[in-house]
């Protein structure tokens, strides 16, 4: 009985330790913010990699300057890394950089990587400053970024001053990105804070966005999103969208987004389709239990979106959105039109449901627009509903 809880004790004692762990630090990165561990990470990378054992990255206090790194999960044999940051990856300065590479951070077909703790420094404000002055520039770096992935997870990461994206989820099955602060200026150009594109079961739980563009947005082909405990503001708010730029587009389905709240956002909760032909769709969404603090567009379905009248030869959006509904959503336009729905001729919103929706401009009552837009409602409705 003793023997065999001694050698019950040294088992779970031993597979515990042998659990390896790889210092960034004793692959020769440097905790100074100024030289180049870019090379150090990645042979960390390649080490846990090398493993079949659940294993660990860590990442030190201090400041650690990396460049593009490509962590590429090809020849990875592990499926359990977990990455742990105390400290903080800086990129560049110089936004040349990697401004054209598209992602500063990049994740490509891993399996079981989760990344927790940290804070990224994207150091967008020098092209932002260059976007903004009209000069051409760099299209600038996703901050973060994990293609054709499974059973990844981001937890208590922080993501600072993005080029252009913070976080960008794309082909991706089963994420859980919890517990984030993500933040840029009001006015940074393109710094979504999460966008999601072609994937199924991702979860956005419990994080704060302020941002320059959409706190999320969600692309062409996402299915099973949970998003809960969102605090979201400055920045364009959620946005199913922009859909049906292509004729032939993968729809999205099932998005559920809980207890959210946007503070002096563009929109709140956004639907947003390109006037072109496209066989894409929207359907089976619920916004539940929303608080809005002087949103310009508290509830919003575009269906003419357009900039600058170009690219929309027949000016109609072909995306039909169908089964979208409200539930208790209360607070204030910053605008008279609190709850617009601007549905497509070709393709009528049908199965909008609202209920308990509460939205009020200066304290007076709002107003709700509709067109092509048909759908039910069910308790208090202010402004009262225009749904055919
Ligand atoms: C992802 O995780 C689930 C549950 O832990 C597991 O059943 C599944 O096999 C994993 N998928 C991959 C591709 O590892
Ligand atoms: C919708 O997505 C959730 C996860 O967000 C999932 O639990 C649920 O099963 C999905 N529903 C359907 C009908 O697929
Ligand atoms: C959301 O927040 C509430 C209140 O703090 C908490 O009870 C709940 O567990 C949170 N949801 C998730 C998914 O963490
Ligand atoms: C709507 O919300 C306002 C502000 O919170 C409140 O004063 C008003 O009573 C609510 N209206 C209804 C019909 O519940």
């Amino acid at each position: 009985m003793i023997l065999i809880l001694i050698f019950t004790f040294f088992y779970h004692t031993s597979s515990f330790a042998s659990n390896p762990s790889y210092n960034v630090k004793s692959f020769g990165a440097k905790s100074d913010g100024n030289s180049d561990s870019t090379k150090a990470f990645l042979s960390a990378w390649s080490a846990a990699c090398a493993t079949t054992q659940p294993a660990s990255i860590y990442v030190p206090p201090g400041r650690y300057l990396l460049r593009n790194a490509f962590f590429n999960g090809k020849m990875c044999k592990n499926k359990a890394i977990t990455i742990r940051i105390d400290g903080t990856l800086v990129a560049p300065s110089d936004y040349n950089a990697i401004g054209n590479s598209g992602t500063w951070l990049k994740f490509q077909r891993v399996t079981g990587v989760s990344i927790s703790g940290g804070t990224l420094d994207g150091q967008g404000t020098t092209l932002w400053d260059c976007k903004n002055s009209g000069k051409s520039c760099p299209k600038g770096a996703t901050s973060l970024a994990f293609y054709s992935s499974n059973n990844i997870s981001i937890d208590s990461l922080s993501s600072l001053n993005s080029q252009m994206f913070h976080i960008l989820i794309y082909s991706c099955h089963n994420a859980n990105l919890n517990n984030l602060k993500i933040s840029a200026p009001g006015n940074s150009p393109n710094t979504d804070g999460i966008h999601l594109q072609q994937s199924s079961g991702v979860t956005i739980t419990n994080s704060r966005i302020g941002t320059g563009d959409d706190c999320v947005s969600i692309g062409p082909g996402n299915s099973n999103l949970w998003i809960e405990n969102l605090s979201c503001g400055p920045g364009h708010g959620i946005s199913i969208g922009s859909l049906g730029w292509d004729v032939q587009e993968a729809g999205v389905e099932n998005v559920t987004v809980k207890m959210a709240t946007f503070s002096g956002t563009q929109n709140g909760v956004r639907v947003k389709t390109w006037a072109r032909p496209s066989n894409g769709f929207v359907k089976h969404v619920l916004f539940q239990h929303v608080v809005i603090v002087n949103a310009q567009n508290p509830i919003i379905i575009d269906q003419h979106y357009c900039p600058g009248d170009n690219n929309c030869p027949t000016e109609v959006s072909g995306v039909k959105i169908s089964d979208v509904t409200y539930q208790d959503i209360q607070g204030t336009s910053a605008t008279q039109v609190a709850v617009k729905f601007d549905c497509s001729k070709a393709s009528p919103c049908q199965g909008i449901r609202l209920e308990n929706v509460n939205l009020s401009y200066k304290n007076r009552a709002a107003q709700a627009s509709c067109s092509n837009a048909g759908g039910t409602t069910a308790g208090i409705i202010q402004p009262s509903s225009c749904l055919y």
